[in-house]
């Protein structure tokens, strides 16, 4: 798919002369020598991303990181010191005044934080106002901004002034009024930051609703790791001017790239982040009908597991065989897996919080991994899903809060998370039924 929006090596610059800065820059001098010598901020520092179509990219830092600067630069608001800032594979520094107005017009909505509304005018008139700056008539505008309204669930408020609204409801004012331009890219600079921690919640879930109809390409920036976690669907994260990493939710909570990012993680409430789809092994499961007793007790030696999954031709989990089961069965010289195994087991979906699945560990058995089709995906060891609920630290692999056997060479090198679907090993593979071995 085409990206969206496209920045290579992008380079803000404040101050008097910013090219000569730009070079001493990038010659080796530092951006505090730089201010300390002549006053120039190096705002936004060699940045590069891309936002695919519908994408929600959260840019999130602390106050001063650069944000703003950032995204202004995504519709020239600002003149960038240098890089380049592709819209629809349109180079956005290299359009005229005109050409510039028109995507700002009809491409790219730009929502702040203080929306600019007008207390006196009513509600409508406020969720018009950009298409009336587009020139576009009466009519048709009313009919725009009416269906965003709806949208934002104040249509029958229409009619008032808008000072008759509360802070939440003129934010959707503000946010009617960017949808109303229907333009594919909202450029959202802390749009939610100044309202009262409920309000923002429910603006936040309101805007994870419209999005879901809507598919725009949202940049949303945020000084708040709680609602980058919530809302984005990637997550760039700001420090002085640079993005220090790049990724999913996830990602940034449990694979933080460096002690910045982590140390800005670690209060997070990873049960709520983390899906079992970050956590979960490769099952390697047995195949009923296919597989007996005794391969399992074969596989269960090799694997170095004690429990392990049986699944059916469409290898969805139909039963758990634990290694006393087996040991039991082989003594009644039955080699049956149906006639042993527990179709009592717990089983999750990929996409579940670890938070939801907590009352599962207490079974004390791995946990089942299923995606859409109800195909086994991986396994969830209880353990691992209570350690990794524990806070976070810099992954350098040392770091366990509950004591785990080393693993050998082999173990380590097993895939984890991007497992084949069946994670089964390359035997069972060759021999699954009708692939004709
Ligand atoms: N017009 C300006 N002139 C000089 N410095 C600026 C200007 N705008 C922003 N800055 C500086 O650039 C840096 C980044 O600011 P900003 O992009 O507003 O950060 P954020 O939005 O992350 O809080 C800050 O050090 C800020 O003081
Ligand atoms: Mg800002």
């Amino acid at each position: 798919m085409e990206d969206k929006i496209r920045v290579q090596n992008l380079f803000k610059i404040f101050g008097k002369n910013p090219q000569e800065a730009l070079e001493k820059y990038q010659s080796g001098t530092s951006a505090e020598q730089l201010f300390k010598e002549s006053g120039h901020v190096v705002a936004v520092a060699d940045v590069s991303f891309s936002v695919a179509p519908g994408e929600m990219f959260m840019v999130m830092g602390l106050s001063g990181s650069g944000k703003s600067t950032l995204v202004r630069c995504l519709n020239r608001l600002l003149d960038a010191t240098s890089g380049s800032v592709f819209v629809d594979d349109e180079d956005i520094q290299k359009v005229d005044g005109e050409r510039l107005r028109e995507i700002r017009r009809k491409k790219m909505a730009m929502v702040f934080q203080h929306f600019g509304l007008f207390p006196h005018r009513t509600v409508l008139g406020n969720a018009e106002y950009g298409l009336k700056v587009q020139g576009i008539e009466e009519e048709v505008r009313r009919e725009k901004a009416l269906k965003a309204l709806e949208l934002v669930g104040l249509k029958e408020w229409a009619d008032r002034p808008l000072s008759n609204l509360s802070g939440g409801m003129q934010q959707r004012v503000g946010l009617a009024r960017a949808l109303a331009t229907e333009a594919d890219i909202l450029l959202m600079d802390e749009a939610f930051s100044a309202l009262d921690p409920l309000i923002r919640r429910d603006m936040q879930d309101e805007l994870i609703n419209l999005q879901r109809e809507m598919q725009k390409t949202i940049v949303f920036i945020t000084h708040d790791l709680n609602e980058a976690l919530k809302l984005g669907d990637r997550i760039a994260v700001m420090k002085g001017g640079e993005i220090v990493q790049i990724g999913t939710p996830e990602d940034i909570v449990s694979n933080p790239e460096n002690d910045y990012v982590a140390n800005f993680t670690q209060d997070i409430n990873r049960s709520l982040v983390l899906t079992a789809s970050s956590i979960m092994e490769a099952p390697e499961p047995l195949f009923l009908k296919r597989d007996t007793v005794r391969t399992a007790m074969v596989r269960m030696r090799s694997i170095d597991r004690d429990e392990i999954y049986v699944v059916n031709s469409q290898r969805q989990p139909v039963g758990i065989i634990t290694d006393k089961d087996i040991a039991a069965a082989l003594k009644k010289k039955i080699n049956d897996l149906s006639e042993v195994m527990n179709t009592d087991f717990p089983q999750t979906t990929e996409s579940t919080s670890l938070g939801d699945i907590l009352p599962l560990c207490t079974a004390g058995l791995p946990i089942a991994v299923v995606n859409e089709n109800g195909r086994l995906r991986g396994i969830l060891d209880p353990l691992d899903c209570l350690n990794n609920i524990t806070p976070n630290t810099y992954d350098n692999g040392e770091s366990s809060s509950v004591e785990e056997p080393a693993k050998t060479e082999e173990e380590k090198a097993l895939p984890v998370k991007d497992a084949p679907v069946d994670g089964a090993t390359e035997k069972s593979a060759n021999e699954e039924p009708g692939s004709g071995a």
